[in-house]
């Protein structure tokens, strides 16, 4: 089975099971199913996230479970829940439909609501744990599904449980989100404030920020439906302040963003931009010309040309920074 169509790089690596899961008692079946049993699996999403390095020789469970609703308010939120299979763009547009803000600075991120914890997605000042109440997860060892908190989850930048080995064995099933009953628009990140001044708003409704936050999105990221990318391919490395010190010192233009704990988040794009990678490709893997974070498939790009590209960009940065890019996707 060719996975093409089902990972946003587009890389045309093939899977020797597929199967779509549309509800908890077919994933129960899938993963009870002799003929299965034993082969790795694989758990896909929307695919935005992960680089597929070759081949896969197992099973990949498809997560298209759907169903989304309002349950009501609690403590000044009001809570709402959506299934794991959902687009998340669509579901951040039917919460502003509703009325709902809290999930505009998030909007046009690709990939599914179930994935959005695994990441702790975020965009524009604004993650998924700012607005997360709790999840559901079938855990595989147990045949149960049980509910997890936000400690629980241990959400971290770009990071959760999911993505260690304890979360392994979860499958998210649905999530739920507290939103503020009580809206109010975060323009904390100065280039979205920017642009919603720009756009002349004034008083700006969660749907004029998502509006804008896409406007943006559109401007400086490929749209992964012409050309094939997993957003930003790296995390924005953190440093103590006294390395971000130094840094300066020879570097007096770094991009740093100094965090809540004292250290200091490097603009991970701004480092490969001025090691020169912008518009650069390695085969047929590049590197966006708009947005050094982003790499791209410029057309058959196998998982391996991606994966020389990356190395050699982190080498780069390493040789010239002494800091070692992380990737975000995970590598499958
Ligand atoms: N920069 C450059 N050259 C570049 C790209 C960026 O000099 O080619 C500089 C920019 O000028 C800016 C700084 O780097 O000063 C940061 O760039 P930007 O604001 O575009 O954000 P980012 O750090 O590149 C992060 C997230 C994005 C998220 C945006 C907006 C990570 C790894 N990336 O990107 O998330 O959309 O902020 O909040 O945290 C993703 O995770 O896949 C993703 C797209």
């Amino acid at each position: 089975f060719s996975l093409k169509s089902c990972n946003t790089f587009g890389i045309d690596a093939r899977a020797r099971r597929y199967l779509r899961i549309h509800s908890v008692a077919e994933l129960a079946a899938a993963l009870a199913n002799p003929s299965l049993a034993g082969m790795p699996r694989l758990l896909l999403g929307g695919g935005s996230n992960i680089l597929l390095t070759g081949d896969f020789d197992g099973v990949v469970l498809h997560m298209a479970i759907a169903g989304r609703a309002v349950l009501g308010e609690r403590g000044g939120h009001t809570l709402v829940r959506a299934a794991a299979g959902e687009n998340w763009h669509a579901f951040v547009q039917w919460t502003l439909a509703q009325g709902l803000g809290g999930l505009e600075n998030m909007s046009l991120i690709p990939g599914t609501v179930g994935a959005s914890p695994i990441q702790n997605i975020g965009a524009y000042g604004v993650e998924l744990k700012d607005v997360f109440d709790a999840v559901t997860v079938y855990d595989i060892a147990s045949g149960q599904l049980r509910s997890m908190d936000a400690a629980a989850c241990r959400f971290g930048y770009r990071d959760s449980i999911f993505k260690h080995a304890d979360g392994a064995g979860l499958v998210i099933v649905d999530v739920t989100f507290a939103l503020p009953t009580a809206w109010a628009p975060n323009l904390r990140y100065a280039e979205l404030a920017q642009a919603v001044a720009q756009a002349g708003m004034a008083a700006p409704s969660a749907q004029g920020i998502s509006e804008t936050v896409v406007a943006i999105r559109r401007r400086k990221l490929p749209d992964p439906a012409v050309i094939g990318n997993a957003g930003s391919f790296f995390k924005n490395p953190v440093v103590s302040s006294a390395r971000c010190r130094d840094l300066l010192a020879a570097f007096p233009a770094l991009v740093h963003h100094a965090q809540a704990d004292g250290s200091e988040k490097l603009a991970a794009g701004w480092l490969i931009d001025q090691c020169g990678w912008k518009g650069r490709n390695l085969g047929a893997a590049g590197v966006y010309p708009k947005q050094a974070l982003v790499l791209v498939n410029n057309g058959g790009a196998s998982g391996a040309e991606v994966l020389a590209l990356a190395n050699a960009i982190r080498d780069d940065v390493a040789a010239r920074y002494g800091v070692t890019l992380e990737a975000e996707p995970v590598f499958v």
